[in-house]
């Protein structure tokens, strides 16, 4: 499929000023389908055009990055009727639409638990990520069985087992932890996006975040799209990132 329209930036948005990562808490789907009177299962099927509709807004900004929370580790609390469509929702998205993403160029990567996940939909994560493994343009990260701390604890477990192994514990580092997560080669997330007027973390990219930008919005889920997307990216514009600096540089009266 020929590329639509590369970086279609709305002219207000300085292409130079674009984060690299944006991660979104995708919430407010039940709530949408509740509003309509439908169950909520089919706001997690109206959340398909708005996933989508926002990756095409990612590529038109030159995101490097996009990761979704589609499935925390504390999503099993559902209805067993609710995880078991979510599930299966997940293995039809993956089936109609990786050769859609691989066209495209974009790079499909899975983080979090596998061994909970039905054996089929992990297969078709696995078909997905060889598909798209050698796809460049971006990569869309999706958080399945995902949770911050979990993804911590493991690897404090792996970096255990290497001191066991002879490994000094002073080599325990910042750049030691980041290499041990899902996603060894994931930058820090620059802007954090949470729909439906919740104002949590919710148990994502715990480590990640440190100094993200954080955007929320009351659009719920199934209603956002590249223009939403844009909006934060408009917001992420105007927000000044010191990272514990001092805002500009002040002439030093010493010198
Ligand atoms: C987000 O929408 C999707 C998942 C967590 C899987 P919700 O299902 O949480 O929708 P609300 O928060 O109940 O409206
Ligand atoms: C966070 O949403 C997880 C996902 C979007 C997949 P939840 O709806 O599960 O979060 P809480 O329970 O409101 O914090
Ligand atoms: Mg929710």
């Amino acid at each position: 499929m020929p590329s639509r329209n590369p970086r279609a930036l709305p002219p207000d948005l300085d292409p130079k000023g674009v984060p690299d990562h944006v991660a979104i808490v995708m919430d407010g789907n039940g709530r949408w389908a509740g509003a309509k009177g439908l169950p909520r299962n089919k706001g997690h099927e109206a959340g398909e055009a708005a996933l989508f509709d926002t990756v095409e807004g990612a590529l038109d900004a030159g995101l490097s990055w996009l990761t979704v929370y589609a499935f925390s580790t504390e999503n099993w609390r559902r209805p067993a009727a609710e995880v078991r469509f979510l599930m299966n929702f997940n293995e039809s998205l993956l089936v109609r639409r990786s050769h859609e993403l691989h066209e495209r160029g974009v790079r499909i990567r899975f983080i979090g638990r596998r061994d909970r996940i039905p054996p089929h939909v992990r297969r078709r994560i696995q078909e997905a990520e060889d598909l798209t493994a050698g796809d460049t343009r971006m990569t869309l990260a999706v958080a399945l069985d995902y949770g911050g701390r979990d993804e911590l604890a493991r690897a404090v477990q792996a970096l255990a087992a290497e001191v066991r192994e002879g490994r000094g514990p002073r080599r325990i580092d910042e750049r030691a932890i980041a290499r041990r997560l899902w996603a060894a080669d994931m930058p820090d997330v620059d802007l954090l996006i949470r729909t439906s007027n919740e104002y949590r973390i919710s148990n994502f990219l715990l480590w990640q975040i440190a100094y993200a930008e954080l955007h929320f919005t009351p659009v719920l889920w199934p209603d956002f799209n590249r223009h939403e997307l844009f909006e934060a990216l408009r917001v992420y514009q105007g927000r000044h990132r010191r990272f514990g600096a001092v805002p500009d540089p002040v002439p030093d009266p010493a010198r």
